[in-house]
């Protein structure tokens, strides 16, 4: 298989890592991971200025020639013939002394990409644990720090459950690798975008759809007791899209079942997706 690395694209056998490679070491780096859909990017410039906007918060130059990015992750598309998957891309404040300061002069930052096919069958609904948000305060940067992460999702995985959904202060805030967002008598809740969750870009096509579909979006942090008594649970992320929540610390949510609201929003991110790369895509 092929990757990129550092605008070249090889083989994945060929590539090697330093041990002190600051990402490897310090998880100093920031990542994106964007679906493919009809052999074309979704959503393309949304990540591209998230990852951009990472870069800066944590001080982090951008490689030489990063405009080549999108044309080699295509190139990675094409040769692989992926239709329908998903590109990972990082970049690592790259190889240095293990010391915590960011190296001085700077190192050359390691970038690297791979693209995958879809794993099928695509998941319809998940069940959730709720836990409580240990992570940092930016956790608007979509930093390669993903401890608290994993570590949550993995107790998603023994309570028998596929995501974990972070409570900090009482009010939920996100989940483990998604957004969430509550349905309560017609109205869509979401926590706003601040740095206590990841402005996902899943997230800001839902509110555009939802727009669309002229729901009401409440934009403020609800807390766990309104999320268990919410008719209706969502996650968005890149790769499920819109997936129902039917059950939330072994409680059903609603009847349990994929909710009317839910259902319109995933009919019209199907909608979406179907037009990928085909024509112009206007969600406005
Ligand atoms: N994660 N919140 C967190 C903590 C996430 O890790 C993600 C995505 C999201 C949703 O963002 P987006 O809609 O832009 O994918 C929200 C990716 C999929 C991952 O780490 O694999």
């Amino acid at each position: 298989m092929d990757i990129l690395f550092n605008n070249q694209i090889v083989s994945r056998d060929s590539v090697s890592i330093d041990i002190e490679d600051r990402g490897y070491q310090f998880g100093d780096g920031i990542y994106e991971v964007v679906s493919i859909y009809n052999g074309e990017l979704f959503e393309w410039e949304a990540h591209l200025e998230r990852f951009v906007r990472s870069a800066k918060e944590i001080a982090l130059t951008l490689p030489e020639q990063f405009d080549l990015l999108k044309e080699n992750i295509m190139r990675l598309i094409e040769d692989n013939h992926i239709e329908e998957g998903y590109a990972y891309f990082q970049l690592t404040r790259g190889t240095a002394l293990r010391m915590h300061a960011f190296p001085e002069p700077q190192a050359e930052p390691v970038l690297t990409g791979m693209v995958k096919n879809a794993t099928s069958p695509p998941i319809t609904a998940v069940k959730a644990i709720t836990t409580e948000d240990i992570r940092w305060l930016r956790v608007d940067i979509k930093s390669l720090n993903l401890l608290p992460n994993c570590m949550a999702k993995q107790k998603a995985v023994e309570a028998g459950a596929q995501e974990a959904i972070f409570i900090r202060d009482h009010y939920v805030t996100e989940a483990s690798s998604s957004n969430v967002f509550g349905v309560k008598n017609g109205v869509l809740y979401t926590h706003p975008i601040n740095n206590l969750i990841l402005n996902g870009i899943t997230r800001q096509v839902v509110l555009r759809l939802a727009g669309n579909l002229h729901y009401k979006v409440v934009e403020e942090a609800f807390t766990r007791d309104e999320l268990m008594d919410m008719d209706e649970v969502f996650i968005t992320n890149t790769g499920l899209n819109v997936c129902p929540v039917i059950e939330i610390d072994g409680m059903l949510i609603g009847e349990g079942v994929c909710g009317p609201i839910t259902s319109s929003l995933m009919s019209a991110f199907g909608e979406l997706i179907q037009r990928n790369g085909k024509e112009k895509v206007y969600t406005e």
